[in-house]
């Protein structure tokens, strides 16, 4: 405390002597293994960090800061008061995920800068330094300068990378919301980025910048202020706020993931660190497990939503998806366009949804009880087309009607443009609000606890970005949040083949996606249509893999909830590579990201949980973009001593996603740890292996 005063009173008392203002005072903190170096100022009387990884620039000097409506801000005239410094070392369980066991090992220093011009006022900004990046949050505590209701209009975080950085993203505040091809480019050409971006630096630092536990805030993005240096852009709410709050209050984590190498950043658990122990309780309700559905029926044109003749939700095509899953192991089957308010242009027409009732011919408790005999389970799904005023007055007796019937998994939609979400505000007026403003974010959280209270689990389509929540809601098991399989129906264009190889070192380090792989005829729009009146799509758009990369996507891109998204005659036309999506699991006692560049190509071994009476298996997948690659991985991962027999579905040496792409071969290879497995990929090739122990 007297030091707080002999810092506020110094440049008073420097001033009236004549002499020089007082120094500034710059703080480190290094992560466990020291790799990772923070420092903290207030040079010039701004806060600011910076940030290097074994002595080289990662984060050259950035600015903090935090500016309100109605009050006095920290931008200047600030001076470091108070600081506080913890290590952590602990490992935690988590239900499910990519891995069990979750090592959060950190160094914290907390520093208090305060106001040097007065009123009286201090803000906290907490950092943790892990071996593998930092986070640092605001925390404003109750104090007599932040009484009542408190209007955030910027934050002043600055993420300052250099223009010259290699740079991986989607623009923000654009219509699609986060269904973008990603851009790839400097640092220097980013001008408004989601997160999680992904920056390589020229002296081979690694980084990726998203937030974690997004709470009762909007999401940032990142605006470029210089070439290469960013600001924390806030999604403003429709009255202009960015954030309507009051102290106390913390701010969402701001993370810095840091690599010297691309696999680096996937295997980094920053993100879930910085969140919070689960709310929840007892969640053993909460089961990963892979599905099918009605649903790629509905992107090629084959069947509809809406009840035209064709109806997808009808009672004979859903008993035939659930024998399908019975017979082969799938847990789930969802059903799209089961209620009313389908009809019609729905995508604009969210007020006539209505959540509990169903079209004539889709008679859920029968249903229910079918799938119930065969030991399987529909997964709902809550089309809102963004009308959140219309979901949240449904939203508690939708879900009664769902956990009445045993389902257990719900997927909800927010089809609409970007800042088209209805809202109907306190004053009862109609307001459109962004999917990622403070609005979505409560309201997400209100339906995973509506939810909750049914045992019930979320998938989130048109979501707003995953910050790794699902620690503190463990039923807020997956999300989309990027392109999906379903632009490779009707994009215009479809995803490229560099696609996975981006989406795997950027939106996976949010947290899981229904990516909804598994796409088995590779030209479904080259179908004769149904009817006539139902022409195909595009037949350019169309998965841009091969069928060996289709396999291995379940390996590459997590998720607890994994679909098999194609038709099941599809899937019955082969067999053999089948197998192998029934074989995959969804839960992962461990996961290592071995090789890979971003949007080059990555390999990713996972290691499943172990079932009550055995071990675990390992798997493992690789995906290629454009270029044609041979890869050699040596098989550390396996059991020393172990012999084990290597399941590989790997492309045949002539197969290529554009002309040839149901090249595989299939092969049985005895393995041990000590060796390695070679195989090359095609264009847009992949590989998939389950190692079977011996
Ligand atoms: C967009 C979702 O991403 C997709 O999976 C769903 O089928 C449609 N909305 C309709 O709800
Ligand atoms: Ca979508």
């Amino acid at each position: 405390m007297l030091r707080y005063w002999i810092r506020l009173i110094a440049p008073l008392v420097m001033a009236m002597l004549g002499l020089s203002p007082v120094q500034a005072e710059t703080l480190t903190a290094s992560s466990p293994d020291g790799t990772i170096t923070l420092t903290v100022t207030d040079d010039g009387g701004h806060a600011s960090y910076a940030i290097t990884h074994e002595g080289r620039e990662a984060i050259t000097p950035s600015r903090l800061g935090l500016l309100f409506r109605d009050h006095h801000g920290f931008e200047r005239d600030l001076a470091i008061a108070q600081v506080t410094r913890a290590s952590h070392d602990q490992t935690w369980e988590q239900p499910w995920g990519e891995r069990r066991l979750v090592r959060d090992n950190h160094e914290e220093l907390a520093v208090t800068f305060a106001s040097t011009t007065g009123p009286d006022r201090s803000i906290t900004v907490r950092f943790r330094v892990f071996d593998s990046g930092v986070g640092f949050r605001y925390e404003l505590a109750e104090q007599d300068a932040f009484t009542g209701p408190l209007a955030i209009i910027d934050e002043l975080t600055q993420f300052s990378i250099g223009a010259d950085a290699d740079a991986w993203w989607t623009p923000s505040r654009q219509f699609n919301r986060y269904e973008y091809i990603y851009r790839t480019g400097t640092a220097g050409s980013v001008d408004d980025a989601h997160t999680p971006a992904t920056f390589r630096k020229p002296n081979g630092v690694h980084i990726a910048i998203h937030e974690a536990a997004l709470v009762d805030y909007s999401a940032m993005s990142l605006l470029a202020l210089r070439p290469g240096s960013f600001e924390a852009a806030l999604r403003p709410g429709s009255d202009g706020i960015k954030v309507h709050t009051s102290a106390p209050f913390k701010s969402p984590w701001r993370t810095i993931q840091i690599a010297p190498d691309a696999v680096g950043l996937i295997n980094s658990d920053i993100i879930l660190n910085l969140n919070e122990p689960n709310k929840l309780g007892d969640v053993s309700w909460v089961e990963p497990g892979k599905y099918v559905g009605i649903w790629w029926a509905m992107h090629i044109r084959e069947r509809t939503w809406g009840n035209d003749g064709i109806h997808g939700a009808n009672n004979a095509d859903t008993m035939r998806y659930i024998d399908f899953a019975a017979d082969h192991g799938f847990s789930g089957v969802l059903v799209e366009g089961w209620n009313i308010g389908w009809d019609g242009d729905w995508f604009n027409n969210g007020e006539l949804f209505d959540f509990t009732q169903s079209y004539p011919d889709f008679d859920l408790p029968m249903l229910s009880a079918y799938a119930a005999d065969r030991g399987v389970r529909i997964i709902g799904h809550h089309e809102t087309s963004a009308n959140v005023a219309n979901y949240e007055a449904q939203m508690e007796a939708a879900f009664d009607l769902y956990a009445a019937n045993g389902v257990r998994e719900v997927k909800t939609g927010y089809v609409a443009d970007a800042g088209d979400v209805v809202r109907i505000n306190d004053a009862g007026v109609r307001t459109y609000e962004w999917h990622d403003s403070q609005f979505m974010v409560g309201h997400h959280l209100r339906v995973v606890e509506a939810a909750a209270r049914r045992r019930i689990s979320i998938n989130a389509h048109e979501p707003v970005k995953d910050t790794g929540l699902r620690r503190t809601y463990p039923n807020w098991m997956t999300r989309e949040g990027a392109r999906g399989m379903e632009f490779n129906a009707w994009g215009s264009p479809p995803n490229p083949p560099e696609h996975e190889a981006v989406l795997a070192f950027t939106r996976m380090l949010a947290g899981p996606m229904d990516f909804t792989p598994g796409i088995f005829d590779l030209r479904p729009n080259e179908r004769p249509p149904v009817r006539e009146d139902m022409q195909r799509g595009d037949p350019s758009n169309r998965p841009q893999t091969t069928l060996a990369k289709q396999l291995a996507l379940y390996v590459v891109l997590y998720s607890p909830l994994q679909m098999a998204a194609d038709l099941p005659e599809n899937y019955e036309a082969r067999p053999e590579a089948f197998q192998f999506i029934k074989d995959v699991a969804a839960d992962w006692e461990d996961s290592i990201a071995l090789q890979g560049e971003v949007g080059e190509y990555v390999a990713i071994a996972r290691k499943s949980r172990a079932a009550q009476d055995g071990e675990g298996e390992w798997f493992l997948g690789a995906v290629s973009d454009a270029s044609a690659r041979d890869l050699a991985i040596p098989l550390t991962f396996l059991d020393p001593g172990k012999r084990y027999t290597a399941q590989v579905y790997r492309d045949a040496a002539d197969a290529h996603w554009d002309t040839n792409p149901y090249a595989m071969v299939i092969e049985e290879i005895p393995v041990t740890s000590a060796d390695t497995l070679s195989a090359r990929l095609a264009s847009s090739g992949g590989l998939a292996v389950r190692f079977v122990k011996q």
